[in-house]
């Protein structure tokens, strides 16, 4: 089994360098180099994060790997080709779509993401399950961001590949996508041995609001301190790199992170009418189980004060209903 895994990884490695070949130089990988670089994408960055292009072909990667004599079931046991019953062929199982190598934690190509140039479905074609590429343990450059997030003790989540790749040219090189899914156990596990501070810079749409809620929770239950970087107008943060450049958004990442308290306030008033009364007073006992929920009395203060102001109660009476709150859950 090492043999065969062994063999994977070079057929990747090989796929990853062929894969960028025929994006940055030959006629096929013209147009998408071109959606590429109308996405801001440089020759650099291009060449830094390996991307490449997989041609509109059935056979291109299939018969450069038996020219190189990789078994093809083998290949198909990676995800690299599939087979076809009917015609009892191999063939290309990416075609036609932008290549991002997906690297384990030792910078190992380990599988592809291959995103549809346009708005052809599915947008991103992913390596599911093989020998090599467990899904719910990986993180998207997990390997090139680790000693930085060792050294800052701290790590920043991302969505997206693309939103991790913008990141990292605006000078966040402590970030990490976990592209698309749910975090998993497993990542929280991953991200422990590292740092014990996590900021979650996820989409700012809905999708991404219930995502970064969920993860938040998970993440907190392990231990770790979590902020969450929350974008204007349902912006993801490749848009909102486009739109107000790197800087911008490299200072909202490091000071622009509300508190995991805050983020759970705003979440939790998006699902009360505030327009009612009786919305309003339920949403302020809701929320006075979150600041209950709290262990430093300072927060809990800080945060009763600007309900207080907010909506018009005394610090006293807030207090009082917190307090029968923690009594009652005693
Ligand atoms: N994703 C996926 N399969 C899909 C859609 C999304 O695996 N069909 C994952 C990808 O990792 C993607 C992430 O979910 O990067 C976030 O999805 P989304 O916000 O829809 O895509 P973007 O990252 O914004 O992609 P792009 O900017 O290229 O449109
Ligand atoms: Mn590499
Ligand atoms: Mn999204
Ligand atoms: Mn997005
Ligand atoms: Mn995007």
């Amino acid at each position: 089994h090492a043999e065969e895994k062994q063999q994977l990884y070079n057929a990747h490695e090989l796929a990853s360098r062929w894969f960028h070949h025929v994006l940055m130089s030959t006629e096929q990988g013209r147009p998408a180099l071109e959606y590429l670089r109308s996405r801001g994408f440089s020759d650099k960055l291009i060449s830094t994060f390996q991307i490449g292009y997989a041609p509109q072909m059935w056979d291109a990667l299939t018969t450069f790997l038996q020219k190189r004599e990789f078994a093809l079931p083998l290949m198909e046991k990676g995800g690299l080709v599939a087979f076809h019953e009917e015609r009892n062929q191999y063939y290309d199982r990416f075609r036609d779509r932008i290549m991002f190598p997906l690297h384990d934690e030792q910078g190992r190509i380990v599988g592809f993401a291959g995103r549809a140039i346009g708005d052809i479905q599915p947008k991103y074609l992913n390596t599911s399950e093989t020998p090599i590429f467990h899904k719910s343990r990986l993180l998207y450059q997990f390997h090139e961001a680790k000693s930085t997030i060792r050294k800052n003790n701290q790590i920043v989540l991302f969505e997206g590949y693309v939103d991790l790749i913008k990141a990292w040219e605006a000078g966040v090189h402590n970030g990490v996508a976990s592209m698309g899914t749910a975090l998993t156990e497993e990542h929280v596990k991953l991200i422990r041995r590292y740092a014990s501070r996590v900021v979650i810079c996820y989409d700012g749409d809905d999708a991404g609001i219930e995502a970064a809620y969920k993860s938040l929770l998970l993440l907190e239950r392990a231990g770790l301190a979590v902020n969450v970087v929350m974008l204007p107008d349902r912006m993801d943060p490749d848009e909102y790199i486009t739109k107000y450049g790197g800087e911008c958004f490299r200072h909202e990442v490091m000071h622009g992170a509300m508190s995991a308290v805050r983020f759970k306030l705003l979440y939790l008033k998006r699902n009360f009418s505030l327009h009612s009364e009786d919305g309003k007073l339920r949403y302020i006992r809701s929320a006075l189980r979150i600041v209950a929920a709290l262990r430093s009395p300072v927060e809990r203060e800080y945060y009763l004060k600007e309900l207080a102001e907010e909506y018009n109660f005394s610090l006293d009476t807030l207090k009082q209903e917190l307090y029968a709150l923690l009594r009652s859950s005693q």
